[in-house]
Formats: structure tokens, C-alpha cells, sequence
């Protein structure tokens, strides 16, 4: 281990906690990481990862030795000075984030001069102000405050961690802050990462406050080892150093935009349906205006996970106990849920009333690469259509265990042939490989109807009507 880099603590072992742990482990820290829940800590002691991440099981194998597991917070505080707090911040009945676990840490943690919390989980804006006011009523003032959210793609967020497109430190000027951009800097542009060890300017580093010294070139191999490189890390991040409450607003506001994006493309896809266009078509034309630009206007059946939905709602629930109500947020949240639905009204447009009709679901997943299924759109479309009278099966190649759970009267198949075997119709709900890359003329053999609707627009229409099947997309004309 390189004995530069600072030894950290994370609390909390989800997605978040469990890739910025591995993270920092690839750039080199040790890593003490803390959970309360004593099963999932012997798990990880085990060498067993209790999610599904690409890229993650192996960073964490590599750096075994680098991690420790504990259910105390006591091994946090003894070790590390920088504690990444990584908990998870539900949604409450009012829309508002459950900060229980947030409050958990703080109230645990103990005076001290020397450790500061650093934010990962996203809070409302304000969080951090009220938690440095709690510590000082707790005789706790000493402690430092760090907001540093995380942008992370579940299914992609190994690369994302080591190929940030920026790292936002929010921080009251101090050591903290200062500590934090240091683990950051092998990920930062500034970095002097260039071949021969030659540092870019200081401005490069937005708003950065401290040094803007240049590393010697020494450490580029130190802190980046060849195989870091190669899963995305490389120094292109840019550094947004500010205030505490504009991190915080950074990350709601970055969430709640790009959801805003999806239920925009959605309606567009909703009026091309109306009007004879095809939403792929005037995506693209869209795209390619730089100030638009291409991603996240990939029409579908709404966004889920863990994030959108409850970040815009908190977005949202923020404002409004602000007294700021914020109209178009309670728009996107509407026409996600409706979008939802949608596909139901599709289904009974070809098969009329739904009741003893057999209908399959590919893909389960709030999206490909990850067995998370918060907030999936499979778990309303299956319950309607359970209500509509319909038996559902459904088929996922890694959300079987939680879909199981979470999907008492759906048939779960071992195979995407066998999930449509009978089915009047076959509904795309997430785009996994393995189910866009059925071969359809089996698929057809297979079906006992004709229907099928593309609910994320990833088939190849063509191959799909060459089988003598229905193709229906979003938006498609
Ligand atoms: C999101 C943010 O992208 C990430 O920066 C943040 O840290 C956490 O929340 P994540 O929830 O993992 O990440 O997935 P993302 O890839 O953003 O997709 C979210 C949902 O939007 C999925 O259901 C996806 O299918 C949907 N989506 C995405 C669309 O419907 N259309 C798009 O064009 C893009």
C-alpha cells in the first residue's frame, strides 16, 4: 500500500458505500468499512458482496487486505480521521428523506478535533448546517463537516467512481476539505497525470481553494496501478470546491434534471404516438445539439431505482417546506407514474380485456446490470395487470432472488423462452442483453399470441415483425 495515501473509514456497506470503499482501496487508502447489520458484515468478511455490481466483487477480492469490516464505529474512529458516512436516506410517507441513519452516525461519533463526517448519502440541502448545529449542542464542535456527493450509475459505477466527470467537495475551508481532495486528486484533472509528469495550471481545478500543487510524477504509478487505469480511473474529473449547501443542492438538482430530461422525452414519445413520429428519430435530431446533448433522452416506461424517484420527490418536499412550490417537479413525478401505466392501455388496444390472458415480462431490474428493484416499473406493471386479471410471468438474469420478494403472484422463469412459453403478449421492461437478443422467430414458436411491446425502444423492430409478430415501441409512430 502506498504509505501516502490516507487511511479512510465508510458507514454503511449499499452501493454506494461498498463501490467507494473499493474505490479508494484501488487508489491505494485502506479502508475501514462499517455496517450495523452483523450478517452482511460476516458476508464481506467472507469475501462474499451481498449486491450485484459489475467490477465490484473483483476490486474488492484485489484488495482484500486493504479492507476491513466491522460493525463498530469505534474501529472507524480509531483509525481513520475521515469518515464517509454511505447510509441509506429512504423516502418517508411525506416525500421528505428518512435521515434516521444519518442521525444515527452523528449522535455515535464522539468529540473529537480530529475526524470530520464527509456526506456521501444525498440529503436535503441544509443537512450539513443542521448536523455542524447538533454537534455543538452535543459539545461535539470540534468535528469537521465535508459534503461530498456521489454521481454513480448503479450497473456502472466501479467506472464511474474512477472516471468521475466531476468531484464536488463542500466544506467550511478547513482540513477536512483540503483531506478530501487529496484522495480525489489521482481522479482530477489537475492531477499532473500527463506522461512525463508535467502539471496543468492551477484554474483548471474550479473554485479550488487550497495549493493546486503539482504531485511528483512518482505517484502516478503509485496511486493509479495500470489495472486502475483500466477500469476508467485516469485523472479527467474537474473539482467543484464550494460551500456546503450548494454540494448538497448540486446533487438533488443534478437528479431531479436528468429525471426531468426522461419525463420530457417521455411526453415527446407520448405526443409522436399522437402525430405519426418516431421519438428515436427526434431524439437523436435532438441530441446532437451540443446544449441538449444525447443522453438521457431514451424514451421508455418511466424511470425507477433508488435514486430519481426519490430525489425528486425530496427535491420537491424540500422546496415546498420552503414555502416554494415547485411546479415542475410534481409534473415529472406524474408523468413517470403514468408512463407506467401506459403499457397497460397498449396491451389492451391488441388483446382487449386482459382477464385469463397470459403476459411475460423481460427483465425486471429497474435497469440492465444491477438486481436492484427499487422503484422498478415491473412491480406496478405486474400489479395492474394481476388486478386487470392477467397471469404474469417474468424473467431477470440477476433480480431473481429480490423479484421473488417483492413479486409474490408473478411466475419467475429460468429463461427468457420460458417466461413467454403461452404468453399472449411479451412486454420489454428492461433492456438487458439476454432479452434483447432473443432470436424471435423462437420467441414466436414459443408465444401463444403475437404482441409485443418494446417497453425501453431496444429491439430490433424488424427481426420482431420478420418473426410475424406485433412490434409496438414508445413512441414510435
Ligand atoms: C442515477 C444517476 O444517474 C446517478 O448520477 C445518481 O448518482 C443516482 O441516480 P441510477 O439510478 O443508478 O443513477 O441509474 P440511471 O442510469 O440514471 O437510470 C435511472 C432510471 O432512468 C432507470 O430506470 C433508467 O431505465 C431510466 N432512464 C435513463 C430512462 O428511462 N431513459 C434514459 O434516457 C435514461
Amino acid at each position: 500500500m502506498s504509505p501516502e495515501r490516507e487511511l479512510i473509514a465508510v458507514i454503511g456497506t449499499g452501493y454506494v458505500g461498498l463501490v467507494t470503499a473499493a474505490g479508494f482501496a484501488e487508489l491505494g487508502s485502506e479502508v475501514w468499512c462499517v455496517d450495523i447489520d452483523a450478517a452482511k458484515v460476516a458476508r464481506l468478511r467472507r469475501g462474499e458482496v451481498p449486491i450485484y455490481e459489475p467490477g465490484l466483487e473483483e476490486l474488492l477480492a484485489k484488495h482484500s487486505e486493504r479492507l476491513h469490516f466491522s460493525t463498530e464505529l469505534g474501529d472507524a474512529l480509531e483509525h481513520a480521521r475521515l469518515l464517509f458516512v454511505a447510509v441509506g436516506t429512504p423516502p418517508t410517507y411525506s416525500g421528505d428523506a428518512d435521515l434516521s441513519a444519518v442521525h444515527a452516525v452523528v449522535d455515535a461519533i464522539t468529540a473529537s478535533e480530529g475526524h470530520a463526517l464527509v456526506m456521501k448519502s444525498t440529503v436535503p440541502c441544509g443537512t450539513g448546517a443542521a448536523i455542524r448545529r447538533v454537534f455543538g449542542e452535543q459539545g461535539k464542535g470540534g468535528l469537521s463537516y465535508v459534503s461530498c456527493p456521489e454521481f454513480l450509475k448503479e450497473g456502472s459505477a466501479v467506472r464511474d467512481f474512477l472516471h468521475p466527470d466531476r468531484v464536488v467537495v463542500g466544506d467550511a475551508g478547513d482540513w477536512a476539505g483540503d483531506a478530501v481532495v487529496e484522495l480525489y486528486r489521482p481522479l482530477l484533472a489537475e492531477t499532473g497525470m500527463r506522461a512525463g509528469g508535467e502539471c496543468l495550471p492551477a484554474s483548471v481545478e474550479t473554485g479550488m481553494r487550497a495549493g493546486g500543487e503539482c504531485l511528483p510524477a512518482s505517484v502516478e504509478g503509485e496511486y493509479l496501478p495500470a489495472s486502475a487505469a483500466a477500469n476508467g480511473g485516469g485523472g479527467g474529473g474537474a473539482l467543484v470546491r464550494t460551500d456546503v449547501a450548494s454540494a448538497e443542492m448540486v446533487k438533488l438538482a443534478s437528479n431531479a434534471f436528468l429525471a426531468t430530461k426522461i419525463s420530457f422525452i417521455n411526453e415527446i414519445a407520448n405526443v409522436c404516438e399522437e402525430t405519426g413520429a418516431d421519438v428515436v428519430e427526434v431524439a437523436r435530431g435532438m441530441g446532437l445539439d451540443e446544449r441538449i446533448g444525447p443522453k438521457f433522452l431514451q424514451a421508455g416506461i418511466g424511470f425507477g431505482g433508488s435514486c430519481f424517484p426519490k430525489d425528486v420527490n425530496a427535491l420537491k418536499q424540500l422546496a415546498g417546506n420552503s414555502g416554494y412550490h415547485f411546479q415542475l417537479l410534481t409534473a415529472v413525478i406524474e408523468v413517470n407514474e403514468l408512463q407506467k401505466r401506459r403499457v397497460i392501455g397498449k396491451l389492451q388496444k391488441h388483446l382487449g380485456s386482459l382477464v385469463g390472458r397470459r403476459i411475460a415480462l423481460l427483465g425486471l431490474a429497474f435497469k440492465p446490470n444491477t438486481d436492484d428493484m427499487r422503484e422498478a416499473s415491473s412491480l406496478v406493471l405486474a400489479a395492474r395487470l394481476n388486478a386487470d386479471g392477467a397471469t404474469v410471468s417474468g424473467y431477470d438474469p440477476v433480480a431473481e432472488e429480490e423479484a421473488r420478494i417483492l413479486l409474490g403472484g408473478l411466475q419467475l422463469a429460468d429463461s427468457p423462452l420460458e417466461a413467454v412459453r403461452g404468453a399472449d403478449a411479451v412486454v420489454l421492461v428492461t433492456e438487458w442483453p439476454q432479452c434483447t437478443g432473443l432470436d424471435w422467430r423462437e420467441v414466436a414458436e414459443a408465444m401463444r399470441g403475437t404482441v409485443v411491446i418494446d417497453g425501453r425502444n431496444a429491439l430490433d423492430s424488424d427481426a420482431v415483425r420478420a418473426a410475424g409478430l406485433v412490434y409496438e415501441g414508445i413512441g414510435r409512430g
